[in-house]
């Protein structure tokens, strides 16, 4: 039933803001249940498979966003501060078709917060 209701308002949201609307309504469906861990968050395991997944198509030399890649530890620590507001939007939302779910924002938000470690 809350599923339902938040399906609804999901819904009821994309007619508003329509921008977003295919994405938004996959994320309900994907990710709104899901149990995120963001305890013990490791670079190599949570951060680097997210931008490798997400990010990396553009952010790598030769890509469209060349000029910041993600192609290192370095480089993605050094715009940590910066993808953590892109991620939520601030400045632009990241990547440009819409944003990563809940649970990446978070793990993302974790490694930041725990001072970007190499781990
Ligand atoms: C489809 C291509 C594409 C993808 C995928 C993409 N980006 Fe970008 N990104 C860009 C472009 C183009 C810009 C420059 C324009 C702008 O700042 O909006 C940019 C700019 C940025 C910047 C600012 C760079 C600077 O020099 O200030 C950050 C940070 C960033 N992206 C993070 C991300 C993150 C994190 C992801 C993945 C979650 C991502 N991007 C995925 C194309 C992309």
């Amino acid at each position: 039933m809350k599923k339902l209701f938040f399906s609804v308002f999901a819904f009821a949201s994309l007619m508003i803001l329509s921008q977003n609307a295919c994405y938004y309504d996959n994320e309900v469906e994907q990710y709104g249940v899901a149990v995120c861990d963001t305890t013990a968050i490791s670079y190599s395991q949570d951060v680097l498979p997210i931008i490798n997944a997400s990010c990396i198509s553009c952010h790598v030399p030769g890509g469209q966003q060349e000029s910041s890649p993600f192609t290192t530890f370095e480089e993605i620590k050094n715009y940590s501060d910066v993808i953590l507001e892109r991620i939520h939007g601030v400045g632009g939302i990241m990547p440009p078709t819409g944003p990563i779910s809940d649970c990446n924002q978070s793990k993302i938000e974790a490694w930041v917060r725990a001072g970007t470690p190499n781990n």
